[in-house]
């Protein structure tokens, strides 16, 4: 053997171990933190169980949204793409699933600002911002809950919608309304 050959060989394991050391993680939920994938639950998965086809976290949340090839994180989006995504993954999804309270100290926190609103629950007066999100400014805890395909409703989480928003601050610029699911 010659030793270009040698160090050629060489090369290239050592280019597959970083590469493998180095997994991606399907970041558009944006909670794929140094420390690994982060479950809405606060559980912590490594990276490579980020959408590996088996549910790793207790609430299924690493296998949320996995089919989608853009992994950039929704809540980084124009707002019209944003709203286009979420149109597209909440198509047929309606087979309820969990629903989480997620604090604005977690991870998920940005994902749930601008998770769409479940119109059925989020509601309210059109002068009192019907069918608007939460305000971030104004809320401190979102409870989103999660939607699996329907027909398969077995099969993995596929969309979140904001249900309501708690821990309402009533100090300005904050209104507290009287529908008690969202602060704005
Ligand atoms: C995922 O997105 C978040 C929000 O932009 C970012 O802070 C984080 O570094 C990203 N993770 C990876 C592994 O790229």
């Amino acid at each position: 053997m010659t030793t270009p050959t040698c160090m050629i060989a060489a090369l290239l394991a050592l280019l597959a171990v970083s590469a493998g050391a180095a997994p991606a993680c399907h970041n558009i939920t944006g909670t794929c933190t140094e420390r690994g994938f982060e479950c809405v639950s606060g559980e912590v998965v490594p990276h490579a169980q980020r959408c590996n086809g088996v549910e790793d976290c207790s609430d299924g949340t690493d296998e949320f949204m996995c089919e989608h090839e853009d992994h950039r994180p929704v809540f980084e989006r124009s707002v019209e793409e944003r709203h286009a995504f979420a149109q597209a993954s909440c198509v047929n999804c309606n087979c309820a699933a969990t629903a989480f309270s997620v604090l604005s100290t977690s991870a998920w926190w940005k994902y749930a600002l601008t998770s769409p609103t479940d119109t059925a629950l989020m509601t309210g007066t059109p002068s009192q911002a019907a069918g608007q999100p939460c305000n971030w400014k104004c809320a401190s805890a979102i409870t989103i809950g999660f939607y699996r395909k329907n027909r398969i409703c077995r099969g993995w989480l596929c969309c979140a919608r904001q249900r309501a928003c708690t821990a309402c601050s009533s100090s300005s610029p904050c209104t507290v309304s009287s529908t008690q699911n969202r602060c704005y």
